[in-house]
């Protein structure tokens, strides 16, 4: 049995992790950076490339310390080489090469979207190729027939912004903070879904890509309404309040709904999209036994639960990964480095290997018509 050193830092989460061919995870540590971004309501690539260069050796030095294991006890170093934030992915990987030539232990520059589309097989043994994948983060929204380890062919991608980008913009508008999923979600659980109606971007398309950006701008158009029309409420001793703002989920408004009516409705909307969107990819992909999420937004419990009822009705087994093993982590790209250790052909990357700001996962996919460039 192998054990691999992962290493992950393409965005704003420094982590680190020892995960076995034998699917244990020995170890893992991770460090958000939400502190250090909430200020500017994003991730600041300069800030986010500053924060793992100071975090993540002390960060390795600990998960091998908890898992007992030197350096040259490793099978393989395995660490995101892209896409993502170049600052960033750099420190890592330049951390891994120079942990490798130290050590002489194989390096393994790894694709963090593979990282992501394997890590269900990570937690499900029975998981097998082919599936359905749909892959879900801030960055990235697509469909892709996942074949085996390095072989995707992707059906599906988005014209403009990616799902979880369109939860953290939604969160931004309504004043929640940096990451936005978890809190609109939180905040959707209070309101109506169908108290704001908001448009379906590309609903009913042949195409199977996908589209948020016109939702995200009803989002804001939605709560530019609210705020305009919040009736005045009496402040004792001073009459009316002019033009107080509606700024909290249960704020009473002439328009008839609440913050969290928004984001209910968002999340129906955006939801209501996504099966759409699965079910013309899954009519065109040669058949698969199981639907996949994965993905930070395959964190989100009400995706979760729709999609598992979808993948009933299609009769196929549906596989998400556990919560931890949704959101960027090092487990999943420790993981990565086993199933390619594991390969028949397996070969280490050279030290030289570049890192890579855009690195689709199926290279030979058409570019979308009207599409901005998206890994
Ligand atoms: O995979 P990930 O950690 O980083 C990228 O590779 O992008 O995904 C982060 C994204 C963010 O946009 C975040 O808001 C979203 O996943 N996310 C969620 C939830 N948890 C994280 N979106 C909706 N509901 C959630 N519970
Ligand atoms: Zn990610």
């Amino acid at each position: 049995m192998g054990i691999v050193l992962g290493i992950e830092s393409s965005c704003d989460e420094t982590a680190a992790a020892l995960v076995t061919t034998g699917r244990e995870i020995v170890a893992q540590r991770i460090a958000s950076q939400d502190e250090e971004h909430a200020p500017y309501g994003g991730v600041v690539p300069e800030i986010a490339a500053r924060a793992h260069a100071e975090k993540l050796a002390p960060m390795i030095e600990a998960v091998l310390a908890d898992g007992s294991v030197e350096l040259r006890d490793l099978d393989a170093i395995a660490a995101t080489a892209g896409p993502g934030l170049i600052g960033g992915v750099m420190v890592g990987l330049v951390s891994a090469k120079a942990l490798a030539m130290a050590s002489e232990v194989p390096l393994i520059a790894v694709n963090h979207l593979e990282g992501h589309a394997l890590s269900p097989r990570l937690a499900d043994p029975e998981l097998e190729f082919p599936y359905a994948l749909l892959l879900v983060s801030g960055g990235h929204c697509q469909i892709l027939r996942v074949e085996g380890v390095g072989k995707y062919t992707r059906l599906s991608t988005t014209i403009d912004d990616a799902l979880g980008e369109a939860f953290d913009k939604t969160a931004k508008i309504l004043g929640l903070g940096f990451p936005g999923g978890p809190a609109v979600e939180k905040l959707a659980l209070e309101g109506n879904a169908k108290a704001v109606p908001l448009p379906r971007p590309l609903l009913g398309s042949d195409e199977p890509h996908f589209s948020f950006a016109g939702l995200k701008s009803a989002v804001l158009r939605a709560k530019e309404r609210q705020s305009q029309s919040v009736r005045p409420e009496p402040v004792e001793g001073q009459g009316e309040s002019p033009g107080k703002r509606a700024s909290t989920s249960s704020a009473r408004t002439v328009s008839g709904y609440s913050d969290a009516d928004i984001a209910a409705s968002f999340q129906q909307a955006a939801l209501d999209c996504v099966l759409d969107r699965l079910r013309v990819s899954l009519d065109t992909m040669e058949p698969v036994p199981a639907l996949v999420v994965a993905g930070g937004v395959a964190a989100n419990k009400a995706i979760r639960a729709a999609l598992e009822g979808f993948a009933s009705e299609r009769g196929l087994r549906f596989v998400a990964p556990p919560m931890a093993l949704c959101t960027d982590n090092a487990a999943m790209i420790a993981w990565a480095g086993c199933e390619r250790l594991g390969m028949n052909e397996f070969r280490a990357d050279p030290l030289d290997i570049a890192a890579r700001p855009r690195w689709p996962l199926d290279p030979d996919a058409e570019p979308v018509r009207g599409a901005g460039y998206k890994a």
